[in-house]
């Protein structure tokens, strides 16, 4: 079966009224997704959610209404956890963490003030940690340590963040050295934690089960947690399979039981994923604005680029898209009223293949950007693809899905182009959870040099 590749709603609201409501490019987001996606890690004693991957504070209000916490990586993600109703300061466990591979300056001060526990991903954080808050007078915390494996794996390069060539973590061979640090800074190491790299597989993140585990045993009974870290992949392609986690919790929870009975003490489990809990529960809306062919290509050209959806060009990350047919019109232009709009050339190479009987062509989706890599439809060596989608017309929407993971919060002002606006769907009522930037937003903070 062919994958619907028209759709008119999102969570029961219809797209086009939801566009009507706050204009293109929007972001949309299903809390029923989300919600179901954390029940499905229910059985981890803690779900830390990676906030990097959708700070909205509705986002992340949400996910502390259903019991998750979060992870900070910078002074800025701290005071998002706060605006969501977080309480900062030490716990068992703490709401907030901050886990990172260095501290800017700003957030150094702001944990050791706040109390806010700290993850280190280098040496240096160590030492830094310690010598700033005997400074500051403040009695340290206990420390975790998101150590480095000495191997990583991810959907792309880019994204692997473990082994030699990545800059993260605290590599495997230097925890002795650690552990003396943290002795001479009078700090506890009270955590475990490691991380491959985002977008991989169960095999992969499998492995890092017994690497932490021997690394607990060479710290010893100072552990108390450990943490699985993040990275398990989402379905983006059609015949992609959610990964099946049940096996997945039962091979963390032998290793803690197993470090629990050789401390003699009770071990917690902490699982840090961004991704698994995120990306399903979000659309890119966006206005098809022209539509072009050059030579063998036929453009649809949208409002939305990789100033508001960066993983394309980043990656070659490959998103499903969908076409809605706009406000008085069917996507497939027989029978559709006109929009005013100049009409769409059409392709002889109909497949018909589309659901809902709409005719599809071979087609690539950029943006409006003055570059020439603002194509949604590209490949990690950065080629143009074509996608097969319905036929659209200007004034259509063409929806990008699986955008709730790294979309909103890997936006960009590139080219004056406004933040888009993002709306969060709860119990069938759409909620607009940040406004679209205005011309003053943009330029805020710019001054001309006074002569
Ligand atoms: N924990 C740590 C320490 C991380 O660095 C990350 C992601 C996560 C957890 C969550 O990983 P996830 O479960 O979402 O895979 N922009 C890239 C992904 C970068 C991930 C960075 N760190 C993308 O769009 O694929």
């Amino acid at each position: 079966m062919p994958s619907p590749l028209v759709q008119t709603q999102i969570a029961g609201h219809s797209i086009p009224e939801l566009a009507a409501q706050y204009s293109t490019p929007l972001y949309v987001y299903d809390a029923q997704t989300i919600v179901q996606r954390i029940a499905e890690l229910k059985r981890f004693d803690v779900i830390r959610f990676a906030q990097k991957a959708c700070s909205n504070i509705a986002v992340l209000d949400l996910m502390r209404r259903h019991g998750v916490l979060v992870d900070a990586v910078s002074s800025g993600e701290v005071a998002r956890a706060v605006a969501a109703g977080f309480k900062l300061g030490p716990g068992e466990p703490a709401q907030v963490v901050y886990t990172a591979d260095i501290f800017d300056r700003e957030s150094l001060d702001l944990v050791i003030n706040q109390g806010v526990p700290v993850n280190c991903g280098s040496p240096d954080m160590l030492d830094q940690y310690g010598a700033r808050s005997a400074e500051l007078g403040k009695a340290p915390l206990g420390v975790t340590l998101r150590v480095n494996p000495g191997f990583g794996h991810g959907h792309s390069q880019k994204t692997n963040t473990g082994g030699e060539q990545s800059k993260h973590g605290i590599w495997h061979t230097d925890i002795a050295d650690c552990k003396q640090r943290a002795g001479r800074h009078g700090l506890s190491i009270t955590g475990l934690h490691m991380h491959i790299g985002s977008g991989t597989d169960l095999e992969h993140l499998g492995q890092v089960c017994g690497a932490l585990e021997k690394t607990a045993l060479e710290i010893g009974p100072s552990i108390h947690s450990i943490s699985a870290g993040g990275g398990i992949s989402t379905p983006y392609r059609e015949g992609d399979v959610r990964a099946d986690l049940s096996g997945y919790f039962e091979l963390w929870d032998a290793a803690r039981r197993r470090l629990a009975e050789a401390f003699g003490h009770a071990v917690s489990l902490e699982i840090e994923p961004g991704r698994y809990l995120a990306a399903e529960s979000g659309w890119l809306i966006s206005e098809v604005r022209a539509v072009k062919q050059q030579g063998n290509n036929l453009f649809y050209l949208v409002d939305a680029g990789f100033n508001n959806l960066a993983r394309p060009i980043l990656y070659g990350a490959y998103h499903p898209m969908t076409i809605c047919p706009g406000e008085g019109g069917e996507a497939s232009g027989e029978g559709r009223a006109s929009t005013g709009e100049p009409s769409a050339p059409r392709l002889s190479n109909h497949t018909d293949g589309a659901t809902h009987g709409h005719p599809t062509q071979k087609v690539v989706v950029g943006g409006p950007l003055c570059e020439s890599g603002d194509i949604f439809t590209q490949d990690e060596g950065g080629f143009v693809n074509q996608r097969e989608l319905p036929e659209a017309r200007v004034g259509d929407f063409l929806v990008i899905g699986c955008a709730g993971a790294y979309g909103a919060v890997m936006g960009s002002n590139y080219n004056s182009k406004p933040l888009a606006a993002e709306v969060l769907i709860e119990e069938g009522k759409a909620h607009l959870v940040r406004e679209r930037q205005t011309s003053d937003d943009l330029l805020r903070g710019e001054k001309l040099v006074s002569y």
